[in-house]
């Protein structure tokens, strides 16, 4: 299957003498569902940033050919969609209709063609109730909901989604799983959660202190146990407590096992 985002030796430092991303090799394919995952400061977030030029480093990111630079950016941000961790970092209109509506504003769409995209992306993530409220007035679910709709209404060729799970009750999650599943465009998704990366994924990558350390499908990376406790990503303890409970009788023979 044919690429849509090929990176070539990135390396990218905030600030001198301490490298975040290191000779950073990725291909994502068009259509694909791709995981990263990767423990706390690994740099996940921070290779997400370089896909759209909100970060450019060394080396090479190409979006659909197009080479990722500052100059580049705008025409790359149209392909590239990404709903950030914190939704308060995405909404900032007065209202939630508006806020949807921005980016197709920005891009010279008019006024009868937003309001049709706008009400047909409300109905379809089930937003229509709270079109006239402050996107501040809402619950955190229902921002992630909006922050969402206002990217996907830009109909972008690559959505990418940081920590999308993160805060949020089961339903929401699953809410949320099922419009990543919905979706046909190439999806990517950074995330901590990584049971949920494995089951929703086609394939994965693995990264660790900057570098991408294994990349495979789904099913395959969730068999490497090793890998996996090395980099402090194994899930088995999880399953463990769902089995036998958290360090205490096997369920179901309750305290007469004491
Ligand atoms: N704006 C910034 N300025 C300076 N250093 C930063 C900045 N953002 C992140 N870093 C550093 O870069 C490294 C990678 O951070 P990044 O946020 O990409 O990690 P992450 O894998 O997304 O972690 P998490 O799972 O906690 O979100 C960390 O050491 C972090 O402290
Ligand atoms: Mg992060």
């Amino acid at each position: 299957m044919e690429s849509i985002i090929t990176i070539k030796e990135l390396n990218f430092s905030y600030s001198p003498g301490k490298q975040v991303l290191k000779n950073i090799d990725l291909n994502i394919k068009k259509g694909e569902t791709f995981g990263i995952i990767g423990p706390t400061g690994a740099g996940k977030s921070t290779l997400l940033l370089h896909l759209n030029g909100l970060l450019t480093g060394e080396g090479e990111v190409r979006v659909d050919n197009i080479p990722v630079t500052k100059k580049t950016g705008p025409e790359v941000r149209e392909k590239v969609g990404m709903v950030f961790q914190n939704p308060d970092n995405q909404l900032f209109c007065p209202t939630v209709f508006e806020d949807i509506a921005f980016g197709l504003y920005n891009s010279g769409f008019k006024k009868e063609e937003v309001k049709t995209r706008v009400e047909k992306m409300l109905k379809k993530l089930q937003l229509t109730e709270l079109k006239n409220l402050s996107s501040h007035h809402v619950s955190f679910g229902e921002k992630k909901r909006i922050s969402l709709a206002s990217v996907l209404v830009m109909e972008p060729r690559v959505l990418c989604f940081d920590e999308p799970f993160a805060n949020l009750d089961y339903s929401s999650i699953f809410n949320i799983i099922k419009e990543i599943k919905r979706l046909d465009m190439t999806r990517i998704i950074v995330s901590q959660d990584i049971l949920l990366v494995l089951s929703i994924c086609d394939r994965v990558a693995v990264m660790n202190k900057g570098e991408v350390i294994r990349t495979a499908p789904a099913e395959i990376i969730a068999r490497e146990r090793t890998l996996l406790k090395e980099t402090g990503l194994d899930y088995q303890p999880y399953l463990d407590i769902i089995n036998k409970g958290c360090g205490g009788p096997p369920r179901g023979q309750g305290i007469s096992h004491l």
